[in-house]
């Protein structure tokens, strides 16, 4: 490694993630027209800011923060607030409304550019929660549409109610920029891609960032590319491996499957956006025009296939179980006396029983909800069909909070139920609704799922004392330096 880039990056070391963003529940944002997610699929929902009085480049921008999900972060109405947490502490979203005291209202063009390609704000340097090692690869037209459509966003005079505030060393914003010669831009262009692919690539990689969620980090907290979108742990949530692998990824799903899950945030008897997914869906997939969505899911075919220790078993649809019958399914008294039958049938500890108590009013006797009032159909779901039954666990223990305010949302059980019965009802779940031959999770992995802390990477847990022993070092090159430029002088 050359000296300059060491030095950068033992000054800057780790410094924070975007992954760990999806702990992010941008509580605040609110969809204008919100559809219920229908199960056939239907056309790309209508986008909101989007009007024959706009110029042609303006609404061409509003695709483009469709597509890049700016709202996911920075809110409906653009005003920020959201806390990212990161293994360093919650960094917050700011205000991005023309606003010239309290948002971007002084940027020109340019300084969007730079604020998206290379996280440098005018006046600071913004750290990677905002997903610019992705927007890094942002050709300029698109940026162009973006900077003239955020213009026509109203203006809100008001700073976010929180302000990020890391500790030593991260405080130094400066230090970004060493992270940035190490992990910017994320990704590479793949060779021998077909046209659709080459543009599901560009939004794969670029506008809607997936590998911010999907592909683990490096010990740096910047992407592993050698691993890419082969699945990470994104607090308390599981984005699974989408990489066209068999066993461990989405090898079996075809470009339609995944065009319906992206349009629609689920897929029957498969899989369910939830969490992070559900909000990415909510706020920027479903509004994507098919021959995009058709170009992601070509692209998604395309990427290396990894196999992870994570496996996904097989659905096969025969040992799953039917839906009761449509008119139960959509009749609320009708299903609270099946209900009340089946708790009777089922006696009153058992897992079964459990379920029927703690669960089945919302997914139904059967694991099948009224879907299209929101509530998850939770037959066949990757997440409980996965080797790791976390992200189920964590769903039970800490609950859902919908992707959007008029989505139902789901209470965490960790008061009501001990570990012991969360445990019994995680098995119950996946064997019966999962198809698992078999299912053993104990108390004492709710425990340990329940209490876990997000992991950090090494050098971020010590980067405090990295970042001196890396000030250390730059001070003796630079003195290094000086004393051979000096040296030289003398000679001349
Ligand atoms: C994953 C969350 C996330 C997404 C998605 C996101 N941002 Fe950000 N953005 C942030 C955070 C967090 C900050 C503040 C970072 C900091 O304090 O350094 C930020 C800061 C910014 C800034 C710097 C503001 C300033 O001058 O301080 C701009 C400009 C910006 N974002 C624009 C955008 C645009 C445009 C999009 C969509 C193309 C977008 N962001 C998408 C999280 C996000
Ligand atoms: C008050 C209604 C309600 C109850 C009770 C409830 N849930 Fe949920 N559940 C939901 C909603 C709503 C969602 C979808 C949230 C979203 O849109 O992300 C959901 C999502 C899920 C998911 C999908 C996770 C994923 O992969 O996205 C699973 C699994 C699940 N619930 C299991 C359970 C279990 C097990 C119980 C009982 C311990 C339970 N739920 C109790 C409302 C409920
Ligand atoms: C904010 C984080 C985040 C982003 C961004 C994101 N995902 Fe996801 N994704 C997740 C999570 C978490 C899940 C699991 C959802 C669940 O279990 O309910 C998921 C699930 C999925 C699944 C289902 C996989 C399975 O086996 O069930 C697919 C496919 C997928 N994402 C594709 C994408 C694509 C394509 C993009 C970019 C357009 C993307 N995701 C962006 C977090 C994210």
């Amino acid at each position: 490694m050359k000296p300059l880039s060491m030095m950068l990056s033992m000054l800057t070391i780790g410094i924070i993630s975007s992954a760990t963003m999806a702990d992010v529940t941008p509580s605040s944002v609110t969809i204008a027209n919100s559809t219920p997610m229908a199960s056939s699929l239907p056309n790309a929902s209508s986008l909101p800011n989007v009007s024959p009085a706009n110029s042609d480049l303006v609404n061409r921008g509003a695709y483009i923060a469709r597509a890049a999900d700016c709202m996911a972060c920075h809110g409906e109405d653009y005003t920020g607030g959201s806390p990212i947490a990161t293994p360093m502490g919650d960094i917050y979203s700011t205000n991005i409304t023309p606003s010239k005291r309290y948002g971007i209202g002084k940027y020109t063009e340019n300084d969007l550019k730079n604020a998206l390609r290379k996280g440098r704000a005018p006046d600071h340097m913004i750290y990677p929660a905002m997903p610019y090692p992705s927007y890094s690869g942002m050709t300029d037209e698109d940026i162009s549409a973006l900077f003239a459509y955020l213009q026509t966003v109203p203006a809100v005079d008001e700073a976010p109610e929180h302000e990020t505030d890391l500790p030593f060393p991260f405080n130094f914003r400066i230090l970004m920029l060493g992270w940035n010669a190490i992990n910017v831009p994320s990704s590479e262009k793949r060779e021998g891609l077909t046209q659709p692919q080459q543009r599901g690539e560009y939004l794969v990689n670029n506008l809607e960032h997936c590998g911010t969620c999907h592909t683990p980090r490096n010990s740096t907290m910047g992407f592993d590319k050698g691993m890419y979108l082969s699945g990470a742990p994104l607090g308390e949530w599981y984005a699974p491996n989408i990489t066209p692998d068999n066993d461990s990824g989405i090898g079996t799903w075809s470009e339609h499957d995944i065009v319906t899950y992206l349009r629609t945030g689920q897929l029957d008897k498969r899989a369910y956006a939830g969490g992070p997914m559900g909000e990415a869906v909510a706020h920027s997939t479903r509004y994507l025009k098919d021959e995009d969505l058709g170009a992601i899911a070509s692209y998604l075919k395309a990427v290396p296939a990894i196999e992870t220790e994570n496996k996904v078993t097989a659905v096969d649809v025969s040992t799953l179980p039917n839906p009761i019958s449509e008119s139960i399914t959509h009749d609320l008294i009708a299903q609270k006396d099946y209900l009340k039958q089946a708790k009777a049938k089922a006696g009153s500890n058992s897992p079964e029983a459990l379920y029927l108590a703690a669960c089945a009013s919302c997914h139904g006797v059967n694991g099948y909800a009224q879907s299209d009032a929101g509530y998850a159909p939770i037959v066949g779901l990757t997440s409980i069909r996965q080797d790791q039954p976390d992200a189920l666990i964590n769903v039970i223990v800490h609950g859902v909070d919908g992707a959007t305010n008029t989505s139902p949302k789901m209470p965490g059980f960790s008061e009501d139920l001990n570990s012991e019965q969360i445990a019994d009802i995680t098995n119950y779940v996946r064997v019966n609704f999962g198809g698992l031959p078999a299912s053993d999770v104990s108390a004492e992995d709710v425990d340990r799922v329940a209490t876990a802390e997000p992991e950090q990477p090494f050098l971020i847990k010590y980067a405090g004392f990295l970042a001196i022993l890396g000030i250390i070092a730059a001070l003796l090159i630079i003195a290094f330096i000086i004393r051979n430029i000096i040296r030289s002088r003398r000679r001349v």
